[in-house]
């Protein structure tokens, strides 16, 4: 009697600081290969929206782990849905990704979060991106890929986002918002922002999106087929 083969699901991590891209870059690259996508930040960015919500201080290890265990969350395309109310627009905010940034280093709450990005892991493929989405939630990864660029390239490029979105920005406060995140992200000792040994370094100052898309095609399919 033969046994059922395992489906062995290829994984794509595309890791990097805020503004580097990569949710862009990762959602292009799922598409061109019909693999799913898990935007991991959107999960910390829930858990922040969520417990402000509560009333849950972000410094409150305990209080925001707990609560995260008892949310609902569903993607739905590009929609984010918490507890059945879309709150994608909500969770997209530059005090938000601040939150994100701040219930992220506390160990239980990256611990809560962990069966819920497996779960992502399904046929055909996936494209997660994130902080550590190589290092840590997929370290076996067909491909994984460090997106970054300097913070003055990305401070631009969020400022021309918020303006483009109609929104207020001052570029003097994003620059300094990206790096007081970036330090927070790297310095933080659990699963701190660090490249993997094994990822393919993708500088974006000068490459566009449809560049970065393509050299990280060209870089799976040498994996699948050398
Ligand atoms: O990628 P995004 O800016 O949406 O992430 C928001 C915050 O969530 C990041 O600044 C980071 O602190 C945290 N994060 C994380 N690990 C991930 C994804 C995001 O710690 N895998």
């Amino acid at each position: 009697m033969s046994s059922a083969i395992p489906v062995i699901v290829p994984v794509i991590t595309i890791d990097g600081p805020s503004a580097s891209g990569k949710g862009t870059v990762a959602q292009l690259v799922a598409a061109r290969l019909g693999f799913h996508y898990l935007d991991s930040g959107a999960l910390y960015r829930i858990v922040a929206f969520a417990t402000l919500q509560k009333n849950i201080a972000w410094n409150n290890a305990q209080g925001v782990s707990e609560c995260a265990k008892t949310l609902n969350i569903e993607f739905v395309n590009e929609q984010v849905f918490l507890n059945g109310q879309e709150v994608s627009n909500e969770i997209r905010t530059e005090a938000i990704g601040k939150g994100a940034s701040q219930v992220a280093v506390h160990p239980p709450l990256r611990a809560a979060l962990i069966d819920m990005q497996h779960a992502f892991c399904k046929a055909p493929g996936l494209v997660a991106d994130g902080r550590d989405m190589g290092t840590v939630i997929f370290p076996k990864a067909l491909l994984k890929v460090f997106l970054t660029a300097t913070t003055a390239t990305r401070a631009k490029r969020r400022y021309q986002q918020l303006l483009d979105k109609g929104q207020p920005a001052n570029y003097e406060h994003i620059l300094q918002d990206l790096q007081e995140r970036d330090a927070r992200d790297q310095s933080r000792a659990s699963a701190p922002l660090v490249m993997a040994d094994d990822a393919i370094l993708l500088e974006t100052d000068n490459l566009g999106i449809s560049a970065a898309v393509d050299t990280i095609l060209r870089n799976y399919q040498h994996k699948i087929c050398k």
